[in-house]
This record gives C-alpha cells, sequence and structure tokens, in this order.
C-alpha cells in the first residue's frame, strides 16, 4: 500500500476508510492529525462502517470517546476525539490505556498529537491535509509496517 494518497470527495475520503478496514487484521491505534475540516472524521466513519458498526458515526467532540462493540476476533472500535482536551491525563478516566494494552480494540484518535505521550510506537499515523483543489484532501500514512506482521 502507497503511503499517500489524495481524494476528491467527502465520499471518496469514506469508502477508502471502508475499504481500508478490510485490510485490518487486528488491533491497531490510528493517530489522526490534521487541520480542522481535512476528512478525519469522513475516514472514521468509513472505517467503523467497514468494520460493521451499524450506528451513525459523529465525532465525540463533547464526550472525548466513544466505543462500538464489535462482533469477531476484534472486539471494539474506540473513537476518540482530542480536539477539546490539553493533554492525556484529561483521558486517565477513559480507559483509553487498557484499551490499548487488551489488543482487542481498533481505535482511531482525532488531534492524536496532543496525547502522544500515551501512544506506542506502533501507533499508525494518517495526516490529513487540504489538497490545491476545493474538495481535495490529502493523506499521509506513517508506520503501515505493521500490517507486514
Ligand atoms: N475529499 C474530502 N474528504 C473528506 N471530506 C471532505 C472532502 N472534500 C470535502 N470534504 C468536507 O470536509 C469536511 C471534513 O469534515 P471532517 O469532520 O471529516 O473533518 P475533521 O478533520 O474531522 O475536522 P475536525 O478537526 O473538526 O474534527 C466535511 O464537511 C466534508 O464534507
Ligand atoms: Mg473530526
Amino acid at each position: 500500500m502507497k503511503n499517500l494518497l489524495a481524494t476528491q470527495s467527502e465520499k471518496e475520503t469514506t469508502a477508502f476508510g471502508r475499504k481500508f478496514a478490510g485490510e485490518l487484521k487486528g488491533a491497531v491505534v490510528f493517530g489522526l492529525t490534521g487541520d480542522l475540516g481535512t476528512g478525519k472524521t469522513q475516514f472514521v466513519k468509513g472505517l467503523a462502517k467497514g468494520l460493521g458498526v451499524k450506528e451513525n458515526i459523529t465525532s465525540p467532540t463533547f464526550v472525548l470517546m466513544r466505543t462500538y462493540r464489535l462482533k469477531g476476533k476484534i472486539e471494539n472500535f474506540v473513537h476518540i476525539d482530542c480536539y477539546r482536551i490539553s493533554s492525556s491525563d484529561e483521558l486517565l478516566n477513559f480507559g483509553l490505556k487498557e484499551y490499548i494494552e487488551e489488543g482487542k480494540s481498533i481505535i482511531a484518535i482525532e488531534w492524536a498529537e496532543k496525547i502522544k505521550d500515551i501512544l506506542c510506537i506502533d501507533t499508525v499515523w494518517i495526516n490529513f491535509w487540504h489538497g490545491g483543489r476545493e474538495n481535495e484532501r490529502r493523506l499521509e500514512f506513517k508506520n503501515l509496517t505493521i500490517f507486514k506482521k
């Protein structure tokens, strides 16, 4: 898989997330970075759909974290939005550390750079930014090597 991707619509980003979910073999933490409105949540929506989440995904901006039960080997899909927090301490009571350590969840964290101190070295980072055209978004993946395990 390539490390760089450009999409030209919201739909394309969601569809990519959905397809990407199909490639996941086990637990993984995604650190999603990039400015407001660059498509992090759209990607997460697709990811969730691809993992079999039936609920409609909305950004957990105020509740910070939402957990969805999955059927199968991977037990949960966890969606976190760190936009409103300033340090990882604010997530201590949410059990994130346990979710990461148990290794039974796919975890997608928006604004993850804010809690970098508690994320493992095998976190898969995806940076989003606005492309040159109106609805163009660019995605850059770091650490995809974990998929080769
Ligand atoms: N190629 C594209 N991919 C994703 N979203 C796009 C694209 N083109 C336009 N959009 C629009 O950009 C916005 C992306 O919003 P989204 O909530 O996914 O951003 P975000 O990165 O999660 O922002 P925030 O930091 O506020 O959480 C949506 O309004 C979507 O319709
Ligand atoms: Mg978002």
